[in-house]
Formats: structure tokens, C-alpha cells, sequence
């Protein structure tokens, strides 16, 4: 049974990852700082699973803690999903969402490349991107000057990733997620309402639970059909599999470049108002909202061309945005209860 690292598994994607990865037959051990998630989630995650997964509370900015855990652990390879991930605190952050982002990105790399573990999926994002000038953005497009401290870790990254692979026996994939959205069918994994929602969908599912009073829309003056902001939404189960396949790809040495990045999306935009006239529909309720001034740093439309995912790793998008939604609002409702 093959053992993998899932660093930040206690978190949105980490955890569907991690039950994915379960059922799928792997041996999973989380190293999780508890930051941006609770302990409560790895019980969750053994109810769905029936396995218990080993979990080391560790922070990866402490470089011995991490040097320990690799001493003392036989891993054949890692998913690496921790990092700080809120765009505009990351403006008024930098310094601790470089420190974050990057000296634990480079301890898990140096632990790797000293204990010869060769595989490695790295959580990239559409950031990467900003506005690009041609849509659906496909892998090829210009890597745009990042918009954020946040965006440039991400950019970073995947500089020091491919660095990496051209003087070790690294072998690693970025995985650029478009809008990951949506919780687990069992309702008992989700995105954890931590502070202040930045993203729409769990701005949503609060201000129809009565949590919040109005859902504000940034900007309804984009050159968009119905001038709201355009992405590509994608169900976090969708986005789990994918790391999955790609992980496999690497085991079983079936990658065509030491470093290779797919985007993972559905290939599909959708407006603001398209969300949210969806969720009026798949949920039955409505929702108040109000139009506000754009906010800063946000690009107008960003939807993902798929077909190298599609056909390199076999993965496409399967589940609906009616469903993502509907599963974002059964989660929100066993939060309010
Ligand atoms: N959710 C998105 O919209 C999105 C989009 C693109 C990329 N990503 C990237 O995907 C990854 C996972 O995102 P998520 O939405 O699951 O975020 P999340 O905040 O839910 O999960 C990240 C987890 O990492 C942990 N963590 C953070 N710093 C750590 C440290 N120093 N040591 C140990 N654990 C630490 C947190 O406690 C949290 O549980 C991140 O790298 C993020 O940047 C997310």
C-alpha cells in the first residue's frame, strides 16, 4: 500500500482529497497546523471512510519538525496542500503569506529530494493567469504578473517546483484549479466558514442561512453578458479525483516532462447572477443581494481550457454546478445546525 503525505489535509480540498485517496486504496498521513481548519475534521473524515487517517499537527514553516517527520516516516509521495489562501489578506500580509507559501513549500521540497521522494502534486491556481487575453485560458498562456502577494506564491512555486525537478529526480505536477465550490455528498466535509467569506459561494450559502443580511455583487459593469464577473466553477469531489490520476501518473512513471501543469476546471463560465439564479433554483430559496462597486483586483472572466486534462491525465469534470451548489447549501445547513 502506497503511503502519501497530504500536507494541509485537514482543509477544503485536502480533505475530500484525503477520503479520495482512502477509497481509492492509499495509505494517507495529514500534516495539518490546524490554521484554516479544525480537529473535528479528521472524524469527519474516518466516518465517511471508516479509516482513521494518521495525522501529525505540525506547522511546515518549522524546518526541523519537518526534517523529523520525514526521518521518520517512509512516504512515496506527497500532495501539497498548505498554504495561506485568502487573495486580500495576502495584501495586507505579505510577509507571512511569503513565509508561509514559500519556506514551506521549500522544506517539503528539501526533505523530498534528501529522503528520495520523487512524486509531488502542488496545489497551483487560475491566478497564475491574472486577465488573460484569450479565453478559455489554456496551459500555454502567459504567465501574467501576479495581482497579489497570494497569486506571486503560486507563481513562485511553481518556479521552485520545476527548479527542483531539473536537478533531482523529482518528478511533479501543478494542478491549476479554476473555482474549486461544493462539499462532500455526505454533508460532513466542506469548506469551513472561517471569518469573512472572500469567495461567492460561501457568501451565498450564509446570507440564505440568515447568517449574513445581503450578498453583495462586485460589479455589475464587466463587458459580460449580464455584466457580472465570469468563472469557471468547479466541484471539489471533481477537482479530488484529479489529484488522484495525476498522483497515479506519477507512481507509475507514465508523466511525459520531469515538470507538467494541468488546468482543472470545467471549461464552463458562469456569471455571478447565473450562480446565484442556480442556487435560487436547485435550493428553492432566495436570495437578497445588492449591487456594489467592483472590487479591486478582480479580473473580468476566467474559464479553463481543458482539453490537456481531458486528454493527458482522462480526468473531465463530471458533477454540475446545480449540484456543487446544492451541496455547498446541505453542508451550510449542518454548519447552522
Ligand atoms: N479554495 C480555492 O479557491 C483555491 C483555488 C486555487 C488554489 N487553491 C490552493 O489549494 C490549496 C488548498 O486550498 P483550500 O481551499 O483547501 O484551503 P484551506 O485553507 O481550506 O486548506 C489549507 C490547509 O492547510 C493548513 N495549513 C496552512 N498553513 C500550514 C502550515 N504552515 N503548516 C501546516 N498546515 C498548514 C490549514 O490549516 C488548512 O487546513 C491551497 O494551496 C490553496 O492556495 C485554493
Amino acid at each position: 500500500m502506497k503511503k502519501i503525505l497530504v500536507t494541509g489535509g485537514l482543509g477544503f480540498i485536502g480533505s475530500h482529497t484525503v477520503v479520495a485517496l482512502q477509497q481509492e486504496g492509499f495509505e494517507v498521513v495529514i500534516i495539518d497546523n490546524l490554521s484554516n481548519s479544525t480537529i473535528e475534521v479528521l472524524d469527519k473524515i474516518t466516518s465517511i471512510t471508516n479509516l482513521k487517517p494518521e495525522y501529525h499537527n505540525l506547522d511546515l514553516r518549522d524546518k526541523t519538525a519537518v526534517k523529523t517527520f520525514f526521518a521518520n516516516n517512509a512516504i512515496d509521495g506527497v500532495i501539497h496542500f498548505a498554504a495561506s489562501k485568502a487573495v486580500g489578506e495576502s495584501v495586507q500580509m505579505p510577509l507571512e503569506y511569503y513565509e508561509n507559501n514559500i519556506s514551506s513549500l521549500v522544506y517539503v521540497l528539501q526533505e523530498m529530494t534528501a529522503n528520495k521522494i520523487n512524486n509531488f502534486i502542488f496545489s497551483s491556481s487560475c491566478t497564475v493567469y491574472g486577465q488573460a487575453d484569450e479565453l478559455p485560458i489554456t496551459e500555454n498562456a502567459p504567465i501574467k504578473p501576479a495581482e497579489s502577494p497570494y497569486g506571486n506564491t503560486k507563481q513562485i512555486g511553481e518556479e521552485i517546483i520545476k527548479d527542483t525537478t531539473k536537478v533531482s529526480d523529482l518528478k511533479a505536477i501543478a494542478l491549476r484549479y479554476f473555482n474549486p465550490i461544493g462539499a462532500h455528498e455526505s454533508a460532513k466535509i466542506g469548506e469551513l466558514p472561517i471569518g469573512v467569506p472572500q469567495n461567492l459561494i460561501p457568501f451565498v450559502t450564509q446570507t440564505a442561512a440568515g447568517i449574513r443580511e445581503e450578498l453583495s455583487i462586485y460589479g455589475n459593469d464587466y463587458p459580460t453578458p449580464d455584466g457580472t464577473a465570469v468563472r469557471d466553477y468547479i466541484h471539489v469531489v471533481d477537482l479530488a479525483k484529479a489529484h488522484i490520476i495525476a498522483l497515479k501518473r506519477l507512481l507509475d512513471n507514465k508523466n511525459k516532462a520531469a515538470f507538467e501543469v494541468f488546468n482543472l476546471g470545467t471549461g464552463k463560465g458562469n456569471s455571478v447572477l447565473e450562480v446565484i439564479q442556480t442556487f435560487e433554483k436547485v435550493t428553492g430559496k432566495k436570495l437578497n443581494y445588492k449591487f456594489v462597486e467592483r472590487r479591486e483586483g478582480d479580473i473580468t472572466a476566467a474559464y479553463a481550457d481543458t482539453t490537456i486534462a481531458n486528454k493527458e491525465l482522462g480526468w473531465k469534470a463530471e458533477l454540475t454546478l446545480d449540484e456543487a451548489l446544492l451541496s455547498a447549501w446541505k453542508w451550510q445547513l449542518t454548519l447552522k445546525g
